[in-house]
């Protein structure tokens, strides 16, 4: 079970380091459970080095550029991330989609470079109310994710992580039904399962996870964790949806 913690565009160094501190008076390692923080990435180091001695929660990046290095200002490569310690970085998030414009083949070569450089791109993928609307939602979430499929295995990588999130329940208070969520899950593993060094990647949910109905989420079929933004930015929220996850 992995649960994740995106903070994205909140917390400096200092705040990060508060936060995790009060974490971890919260939780204590255990079996069967993976938790990864992702700060932003001024923060990257404070709280890595705020959880040094608990190996088992990860930290990785919310995002990176595909070039290795050079005159791209503003970006980071996979390469520094994973020299920094990252050990995951988000891929396709719906606000780097809908915010920042990027492509499904943005997300293609973005996810090549992070596996290239050792790391695990967790994959995010989802429709918009108006896609889902129109009984699209199952063919989007295909298209989104069978480019980035195709690229891992042509770099013969192994590692994959993969969230389902729902744009329309990103930051809404809006949560997929637990069914809603089964469904879309079992689609993911159906196509998952077509190619054998992904077939039993972890599928997470996200979209306004809470303490009050992750637990059930997580208890849905398919589900192997979640992806949680706000949330994650409340130390007792945080640790209580850890704690509690089957
Ligand atoms: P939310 O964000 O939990 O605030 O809806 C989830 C995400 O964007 O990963």
């Amino acid at each position: 079970m992995i649960i994740a913690g995106n903070w994205k565009m909140n917390l400096a160094p200092a705040a990060a380091k508060t936060l995790v501190a009060e974490f971890l008076k919260r939780y204590e390692p255990a079996e069967k459970r993976e938790v990864i923080l992702f700060p932003p990435a001024l923060a990257f180091e404070a709280t890595a080095e705020a959880l040094r001695g608990r190996g088992d929660i990860r930290v990785g990046l919310q995002n990176i550029y595909w070039e290795e290095s050079g005159a791209y200002t503003g970006e980071i490569s996979a390469a520094m991330a994973a020299a920094a310690g990252a050990a995951f970085c988000l891929v396709g998030h719906s606000e780097r989609r809908h915010i920042f414009g990027e492509t499904i083949d943005d997300t293609r070569r973005k996810a090549s470079a992070v596996a290239a450089a050792g790391m695990t791109p967790l994959l995010c993928v989802g429709e918009t109310l108006a896609e889902r609307q129109d009984n699209r939602a199952e063919t989007i979430v295909q298209r989104q994710l069978e480019p980035v499929l195709d690229e891992l295995a042509s770099r013969d990588a192994k590692a994959l992580a993969i969230a389902y999130e729902p744009v329309w329940a990103i930051g809404t208070g809006e949560t997929a039904s637990p069914a809603d969520a089964a469904g879309m899950h079992a689609h993911i593993r159906a196509l998952l399962a077509a190619r054998p060094a992904f077939a039993h990647a972890p599928i997470l949910y996200g979209g306004s996870v809470k303490p009050t109905n992750a637990a059930e989420l997580l208890s849905q079929p398919e589900v192997g964790g979640v992806l949680v933004g706000g949330a994650s930015l409340d130390a007792a929220a945080f640790a209580a949806i850890c704690v509690g996850a089957p």
